[in-house]
């Protein structure tokens, strides 16, 4: 170095702020629990260990679909918070907007069936009816037609009564939570398990809501940038039914996390984007090697139903699976299909277990089946036994099979 060229000198005094500075970041890295989960290519990044308190998740990656749906009210902090308990890896928040645009955790605009407003006189004024994304009208009542501050009156309850009863007795117990609420929730729990707990934010309707001046995409970038979370090691994962609003999220507002193009089965269904523009491009189309090279350009995860995998046969039974997995593989995307859930109605008819539609079945055969095929996570209503049989598929059972058990 030159004697002219000003130095800093390492002195003592600033050798203990530069020491003090370190500890303060590394700190602050990990009570806000962001930082880095090894997620380094998709869901498949993180390891260590088989996901137990304090250690991050090690195999496909565990989402909570909707929280945990299968005993909670869907997308209630509560549901989110028991998905978390029971070793989710990843919470799933869909996303619709209020009038005042703020994102706020439902599945669809529609309220009707997912909290009490039916039941509330003072809003008996704002039930309509609307054609959203081209389907039959519906009547109810619809987010974008509350304020977040009317919306926060309204109590959750169960989507599915006759099928989760027992889920019923929370009705009217929790609100209808925003997105920031979630990511709080999201942030404590990792502070407080010592996991990164992440995010998988689904926009619902993105054409539709675009269409009525609430686009989706605005309120959730800059919430996550607000939240420091627009980082591609951020353990988040955007989703959407419409590839419109993923390629703009990674062209136009260069997202950096990870996106998911989610598809559905059948032979002739396609984007709601694909409708409104006149695209004919269906999602059997998008599956294909071809079609999975092109979603690569703008996203990072495909996020198949599950019987694209296994597509039901006669009798409702599955068989052999599809190279829909290989095939987004060797495209460079990772595969996180959706949903599995307990109850005999949704298995395939061979893990049906007795006669009653709700009763549980051997859902364990369903996860292990899916893992099998090499899949980089799942989405799960039940995510407790999800994880017992991600256990299972590591190896790390508990008791005579566990070979730690055997080693030591
Ligand atoms: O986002 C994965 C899965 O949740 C898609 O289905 O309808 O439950 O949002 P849906
Ligand atoms: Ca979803």
């Amino acid at each position: 170095m030159p004697p002219s060229t000003p130095t800093i000198l390492a002195t003592p005094r600033r050798v203990a702020l530069a020491a003090a500075l370190l500890v303060l970041a590394f700190v602050l890295a990990a009570t806000t629990g962001w930082s880095s989960p090894g997620h380094a290519a998709g869901p498949g990044g993180p390891s260590a260990g088989p996901g137990g308190p304090g250690q991050q998740a090690h195999g496909p990656l565990l989402f909570g679909h909707r929280g945990a749906s299968g005993y909670r009210p869907e997308h209630t902090l509560a549901s989110y918070d028991l998905a978390i308990r029971l070793g989710a890896d990843v919470i799933e928040p869909d996303l619709v907007s209020t009038k005042d645009h703020v994102l706020v955790a439902r599945h669809e605009n529609d309220i009707t069936g997912t909290t009490d407003v039916s039941s509330r006189p003072e809003f008996a004024d704002r039930k309509a009816t609307k054609v959203i994304d081209g389907a039959p009208p519906v009547t109810g009542w619809f987010t974008e037609d509350f304020t977040l501050a009317e919306l926060k009156t309204l109590r959750a309850k169960e989507r599915l009564p006759a099928v989760r009863q027992e889920n019923s007795v929370h009705d009217g117990r929790y609100q209808v939570p925003t997105l920031q609420e979630v990511i709080d929730l999201a942030k404590r729990e990792s502070r407080l398990t010592g996991r990164t707990i992440g995010l998988a934010p689904e926009t619902k309707h993105p054409t539709y809501f675009d269409s009525i001046g609430l686009s989706l995409e605005e309120p959730l970038v800059s919430t996550l940038r607000k939240n420091h979370l627009d980082k591609p090691k951020s353990l988040v994962f955007v989703q959407s039914f419409e590839e419109a609003n993923l390629r703009e999220l990674h062209s136009t507002f260069r997202l950096k996390v990870d996106l998911v193009q989610l598809t559905s089965g059948g032979t002739t269904s396609r984007p709601y984007d694909h409708v409104a523009s006149g695209d004919p491009e269906t999602y059997a189309q998008m599956t294909t090697p071809q079609g999975l090279k092109e979603i690569s350009t703008y996203a990072d995860v495909l996020g198949p139903d599950k019987a694209q995998i296994f597509p039901r046969a006669a009798q409702g039974r599955t068989g052999a699976p599809t190279a829909l997995v290989k095939d987004a593989h060797h495209a460079g995307l990772d595969v996180v299909p959706y949903t599995v859930r307990a109850e005999n109605q949704f298995l395939p008819a061979q893990y049906r277990k007795g006669t009653d539609p709700n009763a549980f079945g051997n859902v364990f055969a369903e996860f292990q089946d899916l893992f099998a095929t090499g899949i980089d996570g799942l989405f799960t209503d039940q995510v407790d036994l999800a994880y017992g049989a991600r256990e299972d598929f590591l190896g790390y059972r508990h008791g005579v099979d566990n070979p730690q058990a055997k080693a030591s």
